[in-house]
């Protein structure tokens, strides 16, 4: 006799829930790579910026015919890194804490952001310590995951816990190339991340193994394209295409993984989530 327990799968995934997003991005009319402020940029390979927009142009679609909202910040000449809208600050609300860039060559574009969040009526914040937003700033749920080591400074980690009134939890990064808390974590769902443990320390692995009983360690293969660079509305993983490991591993959780040629854009050391600022309600 056929049981139940021999047709059903062993473990079906968790179904998975998309809500509503509303994300900022910003145009890589101006986008070159004319510093290298990280290992993945080298200022001899050439870049194609309009393949660079058309590319960016097929992540905005993709959000759009997702059903989300995308709000666009002008692009100024001279930013070569202002697509990497992410590092711009975070919004939470009615509040948004401005970046203050680790490098000279992106802190022009703290301004250009703050110009953005004041015309759009949001309360503005500031930290004395460097803090690179969304890029190490991740909102999960209640909380807010806060990597350091490259770029944010541990000490902006309270600044920015005082003004959201969120625990923040401090995760240092060791790996140069994962410069960024979002080039080494991915934030799928309330309670559900993705990331890359050798990006850590043994003090931070145990530390998100704690919170995160179920999360996703990715491999070396799909961490080294920027696979975790990731825009989740809760079901679909809009993601590098390159990163077909994880994107099988997200499938097996249930989720949606769509994958998008942002290489033009990688040569900069950035991919999709570098490329959004989420506007937190
Ligand atoms: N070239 C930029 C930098 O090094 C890339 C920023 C990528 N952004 C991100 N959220 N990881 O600052």
């Amino acid at each position: 006799m056929t049981t139940l327990h021999d047709v059903m799968p062993t473990s079906a995934p968790t179904p998975r829930h998309a809500t509503t997003r509303r994300y900022a991005m910003t145009e890589p009319r101006y986008f070159a790579v004319e510093y290298a402020i990280n290992p993945w940029m080298d200022t001899s390979t050439p870049v194609d910026p309009q393949r660079a927009v058309d590319q960016w142009e097929s992540l905005r679609r993709t959000y759009l015919d997702l059903g989300h909202t995308v709000d666009l910040v002008a692009p100024r000449p001279g930013l070569p890194d202002m697509v990497y809208a992410a590092n711009g600050g975070i919004v939470v609300g009615d509040t948004a804490v401005v970046a203050r860039f680790a490098y000279p060559q992106r802190a022009p574009e703290a301004d250009a952001y703050a110009d953005w969040m004041a015309g759009r009526g949001l309360t503005l914040a500031h930290t004395a310590h460097v803090n690179e937003g969304q890029g190490d700033l991740l909102i999960v749920g209640s909380m807010m995951l806060a990597g350091w080591g490259f770029r944010t400074e541990r000490e902006a980690h309270d600044e920015i816990a005082a003004i959201t009134g969120r625990p923040v939890v401090s995760l240092e990064l060791v790996d140069p190339r994962f410069y960024h808390l979002d080039t080494a974590l991915a934030v799928l769902d309330d309670t559900t991340i993705a990331y890359y443990p050798p990006a850590f320390t043994d003090a931070g692995r145990t530390r998100i193994a704690e919170l995160f009983p179920d999360a996703i360690e990715v491999a070396d293969a799909d961490a080294h394209v920027l696979g975790l660079n990731v825009v989740s509305d809760g079901r679909h993983v809009v993601m590098p295409a390159a990163a077909t490991g994880f994107a099988a591993q997200l499938h097996d959780a249930g989720f949606e993984p769509i994958g998008v040629d942002l290489t033009e854009l990688l040569k900069g050391g950035g991919s999709v989530k570098c490329c959004t600022l989420e506007l937190h309600p």
